[in-house]
């Protein structure tokens, strides 16, 4: 552990490039859930200082906008809503990730275009050689990401990595060098290797290292962070300028304000009451209903209303129950049996 008693408290915004992240808690991109209705609830709480979509292929965008002038569904949202917004996209070729990067500096007008090096999924790894993989091939990443910082100028680049792809080969250091050089603003690290997936706990000592190895820009780690005094220690314990909250937000959006809080020296606000959790998961049902409809807004919404459960008496009982509905009444028959009126937080 690396301890910082030097360093300013409060932790200072973040700086990524020219933008002002304030407070320096971050939203990290989840495939399939950190799409513009969870990033509505997300913000409507505050706390996070930078919220991001879901990671977006590269290719396919080209290949979409070419062939059926459409955009890729996970970038809805995106053009209007509120910013600071960060884009996440993936892939291995430097032009098809400049070409889509300029795309999004000039015509979405995001504020940060972010590089996904960390997904240990095979589709992106093995069939793409995207995500992951890339940390074996630094003179590849260092490729895309500079190619990328003059496309999307002077919109700010930055990387999202794992320590490396395996055990034997965490390279993280090495790493954390090339992104630096090749231009990118900020680096983010999930304290695992890509072997690990979602495995034993991340390494906030690993994290902390990187430090040392980057002159200029901040570094941002990831990983476990599920309450506020987690975060607090996370920016006493290890050299970050930046920490950035996945899983745990899932079913607590919240999470954000409290850190923040925390991080101000301010009390840390209770968990909502169980009366407002089910008015945020019922006005997060609204908002997925709203793009895709009643049947395809319900099925999706399933997975976000187990997150709202989770650690909570009945969840198991309510994961199943919910696990079947196909309608708005039944969604909102299963919440009401789970989340009553007038209930209390366990
Ligand atoms: C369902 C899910 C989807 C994810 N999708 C992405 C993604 O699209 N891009 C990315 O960089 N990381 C993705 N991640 C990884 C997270 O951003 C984060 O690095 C990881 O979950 C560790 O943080 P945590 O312990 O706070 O969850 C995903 C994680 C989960 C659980």
């Amino acid at each position: 552990m690396s301890s910082s008693d030097s360093r300013p408290w409060p932790p200072p915004p973040l700086r990524i490039g020219d933008l002002v992240v304030d407070p320096p808690i971050l939203q990290a991109p989840m495939a399939g859930f950190t799409n513009a209705a969870f990033r509505q609830v997300v913000r409507d709480y505050g706390g996070a200082g930078l919220l991001a979509t879901e990671m977006v292929n590269a290719r396919g965008f080209v290949w979409l906008d070419e062939n059926t002038a459409e955009h890729p569904d996970r970038l809805w949202g995106v053009a209007e809503e509120a910013r600071p917004l960060a884009v996440q996209i993936w892939d291995n070729d430097p032009d098809t990730m400049a070409k889509v990067g300029l795309r999004l500096a000039e015509e979405y007008q995001v504020s940060v275009v972010d590089i996904n090096f960390g997904c240990p999924v095979r589709q992106v790894t093995q069939k793409a050689h995207s995500g992951s993989y890339l940390l074996r091939e630094p003179e590849r990443m260092f490729k895309i990401i500079s190619q990328l910082v003059k496309a999307c100028a002077p919109t700010p680049v930055t990387a999202k990595i794992r320590l490396g792809c395996t055990r034997d080969n965490v390279n993280c250091n090495e790493v954390a060098r090339v992104v630096e050089e090749a231009g990118a603003a900020a680096l983010t690290v999930h304290g695992r290797t890509a072997q690990d997936m979602f495995t034993g706990n991340a390494d906030w000592d690993r994290i902390s290292e990187i430090k040392s190895h980057l002159r200029n820009i901040p570094l941002i780690g990831n990983g476990d962070l599920d309450s506020a005094e987690k975060v607090v220690a996370a920016f006493k314990n290890y050299n970050v300028d930046g920490v950035m909250i996945a899983r745990a937000c899932l079913g607590r959006p919240w999470l954000f304000a409290q850190a923040a809080a925390a991080l101000r020296g301010d009390p840390i606000p209770p968990d909502p009451t169980m009366q407002q959790q089910r008015e945020c998961m019922l006005n997060h049902y609204r908002l997925v209903v709203d793009r895709f409809g009643e049947e395809k807004g319900t099925v999706l919404m399933r997975k976000y209303a187990c997150c709202y459960a989770q650690g909570k008496r009945g969840a198991r009982h309510f994961r199943s129950h919910v696990a079947k509905v196909t309608t708005r009444d039944d969604f909102y028959r299963v919440v009401d049996e789970h989340f009553p009126i007038n209930a209390q937080v366990d």
